[in-house]
């Protein structure tokens, strides 16, 4: 084990938290089975207490310490997909502190596809809870910098796992309903679920578990945000220029002329891959507005639709899409 691991390892013992990688975003780690260190987390990001965060596992055979009445359903998308980008919500074991599941009587659980975050795991034994490294509503991390740049030295040991090849959070599908029903989007997409076990549904409802990736105000830059339509971005950019804004415009493919910003792939998994660091990225620039291109419909852009769309609700607004 390297020096990093055991700092980190350490550090968890002791009842900190730390910078985890995982393929997704970073999170925020602290032991599962300990009340006062899971507190910790939710102080760091300013969470309200009564949100659950997701234990994160080595592997299926964790399963039944954390959960109870498992569907068969849920051990098949486990089998399929873990490690990977899926959070499972099921009934919770007595043992599972309350502070990990806001009170609720269901747990998240997830095995993160990360060697760094798997070798933490494997020597750790137990489980880590692990929100999103970032202050409570604020851009998730991708990279250790990002997850330095959130928490400086209240979080001394931050393993740096590179950039996160997934880059937005994973798909929860929650198992505690009649029937199965997919409560987060992610790049795990519902077609891949329903490969596996057949229909899902899609949303929450008002009797789902809470989940505060949920919000309509969330994963949002400092600065405002305003989707629009490519044939929008370059006019609403010079009004915006003429009422005296500095503006920064996220586009697909490349950005239209005479306008400042940057532009990421036209294509999904290279832009959930480089949304979070670069709304970090045009955040810093001193802009009063940042104008994002509407990524294209259709079911592979579908959670970075959702993403985008509640990084706008706290400003600006999704303009041209009702949902
Ligand atoms: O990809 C991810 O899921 C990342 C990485 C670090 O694993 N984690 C993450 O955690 O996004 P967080 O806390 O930012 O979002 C987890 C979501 C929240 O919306 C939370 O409310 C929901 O999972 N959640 C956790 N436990 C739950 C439960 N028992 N019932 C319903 N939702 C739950
Ligand atoms: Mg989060």
């Amino acid at each position: 084990m390297n020096q990093a691991l055991q700092a980190a390892l350490a550090a968890l013992r002791r009842g900190e938290a730390i910078g985890l990688p995982t393929e997704t975003v970073y999170g925020l780690a602290a032991d599962a089975g300990n009340p006062a260190a899971v507190r910790r987390i939710f102080a760091l990001k300013g969470r309200p207490a009564d949100h659950p965060l997701i234990v994160h596992v080595g592997g299926v055979e964790a399963l039944d310490h954390w959960a109870s009445d498992i569907p068969a359903a849920a051990r098949q998308l486990a089998a399929a997909f873990w490690p990977g980008p899926l959070t499972l919500v099921l009934r919770k074991q007595a043992r599972v502190p309350d502070e990990v599941t806001g009170g609720q009587d269901t747990v998240g659980l997830r095995c993160p596809d990360h060697p760094v975050a798997l070798a933490l795991l494997r020597e750790f034994g137990g489980g880590l809870a692990a929100p999103s490294a970032n202050r409570f509503g604020h851009v998730s991390p991708t990279t250790a910098a990002h997850v330095r740049a959130e928490f400086g030295d209240a979080v001394p040991e931050v393993l740096d796992g590179g950039d996160c090849t997934i880059g937005i959070e994973s798909t929860i599908v929650d198992f505690t309903g009649e029937t199965p029903r997919i409560l987060r989007p992610g790049m795990l997409g519902r077609d891949a679920i329903e490969a596996v076990i057949g229909p899902v549904h899609e949303g929450a409802t008002a009797a789902s578990p809470r989940a505060s990736g949920m919000l309509e105000a969330h994963y949002a830059p400092r600065t405002p945000l305003l989707l629009l339509p490519r044939a929008a971005l370059a006019r609403e950019a010079s009004e915006q220029q003429a009422l005296g804004k500095a503006v920064q415009v996220l586009a697909l493919g490349e950005l239209p002329g005479g306008v400042p910003g940057l532009a990421l792939a036209a294509e999904p998994a290279s832009y959930a891959h480089d949304l979070y660091a670069a709304l970090r990225e045009l955040d810093g620039r001193g802009a009063n507005l940042l104008l994002a291109e509407r990524p294209p419909e259709g079911d592979a852009w579908l959670a970075i639709h959702d993403r985008l769309r509640r990084s706008a609700a706290g400003a600006g607004g999704y303009a041209g899409d009702p949902t």
